[in-house]
């Protein structure tokens, strides 16, 4: 078979993606910056870093680092708010022909609502929702530690009146419970997983490299943990599209990540240290396929044994 008789689209639910390799958000910005490295419109979609409703500054530097074959980041959800970045970010990308997904956080489910209801209306194909933050009315636990805090987060990004994707963590033991509530609450998909927490120590300094004590673990130590959610939520919830994300660096992750029950996969740290990662890595799956005559990605999807 040629690779380009090969057919990478993908859906997810109702939302119709050119492939079925997405950008991971935070790893490229709120703005058209990836656009210099290759054709945005023939992504999946760009998925944006986390919005608020409001501006956010973010963490002290140093934000992101090395850790081990990882990066540990502590970059803290800055943004420009939902209403600024729909009069800039949100045009410029259109402007690509791009696929926008927004993804929005809040520290409350009131300011989850707001960064949705603000989204009201733009031309983006789903809303991503980042509940791998801390919730203010629970002593700052993770939205996506609880299933009732996931389900009211869910709910009230229905505001955006767009699909809603539910971004969970993988540091809870009630990963399935927390995947369906979000579902019973109305997410049309999971995307699996956000990162690990972790702390990478300067020992002259005797302090955390970065300027936040502890940060985020993404990159290749976090694929095997994210495979893990996937095969679990896809047991779970035989229906719901699923979108793995996680330490994607070549088309070895996209075909695992399929295997184990996904139907689309997201691309972040990889494309820290190379931009064009997004576009590597969809060729090599499209060669990848050609050479094992697989017609269309999905139909491997699920097909993972011990
Ligand atoms: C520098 C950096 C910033 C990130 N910012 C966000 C964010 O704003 N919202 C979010 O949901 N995930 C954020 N993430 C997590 C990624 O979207 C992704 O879930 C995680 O990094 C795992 O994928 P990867 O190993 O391909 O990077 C960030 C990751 C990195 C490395």
């Amino acid at each position: 078979m040629r690779a380009r008789d090969v057919d990478l689209s993908a859906s997810v639910g109702q939302v119709e993606l050119a492939s079925l390799v997405l950008t991971a958000s935070g790893t490229s910005g709120h703005d058209d910056e990836l656009g210099a490295y290759g054709a945005l419109d023939e992504l999946g979609a760009v998925v944006v870093k986390s919005l608020a409703v409001m501006p956010w500054p973010g963490n002290p530097p140093l934000r992101v680092a090395p850790a081990g074959e990882g990066v540990l980041n502590a970059v803290g959800l800055q943004g420009p708010g939902v209403a600024a970045w729909r009069d800039d970010g949100l045009p410029r990308l259109l402007g690509h022909g791009a696929t926008v997904v927004a993804s929005i956080w809040g520290r409350t489910v009131e300011e989850f609502a707001a960064a949705a209801e603000a989204l009201q209306g733009a031309d983006v194909a789903a809303v991503e929702v980042n509940v791998s933050c801390p919730n203010l009315h629970d002593g700052a636990a993770m939205f996506a530690h609880s299933p009732s805090a996931t389900a009211a987060a869910i709910e009230a990004a229905g505001r955006s009146g767009v699909p809603r994707w539910a971004k969970l963590s993988p540091t809870t033991d009630r990963l399935v419970d927390v995947a369906r509530a979000a579902v019973d609450a109305g997410a049309d998909a999971l995307v699996l997983v956000n990162t690990l927490r972790g702390v990478v120590v300067d020992i002259e300094r005797r302090a955390s490299v970065l300027g936040s004590l502890t940060g985020g673990l993404s990159g290749p130590p976090l694929h095997p943990v994210a495979l893990h959610c996937v095969i679990e939520c896809r047991a779970a919830l035989p229906d719901t599209p699923i979108i793995g994300v996680g330490g994607v660096r070549s088309e070895r992750e996209v075909v695992g990540f399929v295997l184990a029950g996904a139907d689309a996969v997201e691309v972040g740290t990889a494309a820290l240290a190379d931009p064009r990662a997004p576009w590597r890595i969809l060729e090599a799956t499209r060669r990848w396929c050609a050479r094992h005559d697989v017609a269309r990605l999905g139909i491997l999807k699920g097909q993972l044994h011990a």
